[in-house]
């Protein structure tokens, strides 16, 4: 389902990803680990269309993802309604006024009719215990909170693929656990999930497959 083929990244002065070949099949958990600054967060911006190779190529179900072909906006649709990506950082996720609405954004967006929206938006609020949270703003909620919203929102759009980089950091041992079985079920249910974590109960919980990034960005998997 999605083919890394000798990829190259790098940012002005850093090499990120160096020759990175990956392959991912349908309904895989691969977690993928290494030391700070070793390219995992940019391998994933990579996979969710924000960044493109340098060298090398993408494939996503056999269409190839380029900053040309993501420009075609009916692909580029397509494309992102499949990935649900979310980010180390949430800040740089929210934006709208309430959490409710922030929640409701994506599957607006999608075009789904109304009561559906307010079905999945219920839905996201409960899973993860906020509905309390529902008419304040994300921006001056704790971190927590804010991860929380953040993931709710992707989850809102039911994606096919979900991609999380650190999902546990700055959580509650409950809301860990409540995620950790919201990950598995969501990969019993034949979704692929592709996580980084420094976190190791995490890793073996939920991956099936393995990967390792060195300080020379190079990713192998074990
Ligand atoms: N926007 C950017 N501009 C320039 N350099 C960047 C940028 N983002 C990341 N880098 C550099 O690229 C390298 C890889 O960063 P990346 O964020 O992918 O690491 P990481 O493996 O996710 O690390 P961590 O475990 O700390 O999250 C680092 O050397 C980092 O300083
Ligand atoms: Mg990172």
């Amino acid at each position: 389902m999605i083919t890394l083929e000798k990829v190259c990244f790098a940012y002005e002065h850093e090499v990120a990803l160096r020759y990175v070949d990956l392959q991912i099949e349908k309904g895989d958990s691969v977690v993928i680990q290494g030391p700070n600054g070793c390219g995992k967060s940019t391998l994933i911006k990579l996979l969710n269309g924000i960044i493109y190779p340098s060298e090398g190529h993408y494939f996503y179900k056999n269409h190839e993802i380029t900053e040309k072909t993501l420009k075609d906006r009916q692909f580029a649709k397509w494309f992102h309604q499949q990935m649900g990506y979310v980010f180390q950082n949430a800040d740089t996720q929210l934006f709208c006024g309430s959490v409710e609405e922030e929640i409701a954004f994506g599957p607006v967006q999608m075009g789904l009719p109304e009561t559906e929206v307010r079905q999945r938006t219920e839905d996201c609020l409960q899973l993860f215990g906020i509905e309390k949270l529902r008419d304040r703003p994300p921006y001056h909620l704790s971190g927590g909170e804010k991860r929380k919203v953040s993931l709710a929102c992707i989850l809102s759009l039911n994606p096919e693929v979900l991609i999380l980089d650190e999902p546990l950091a700055g959580l509650d041992e409950k809301t860990q656990d409540m995620l950790l079985e919201f990950l598995q079920s969501f990969h019993k249910a034949g979704k692929t999930l592709i996580t980084i974590t420094h976190n190791r109960q995490l890793a073996e919980t939920i991956g099936n497959r393995f990967a390792v990034m060195n300080e020379e960005h190079e990713l192998k998997m074990i």
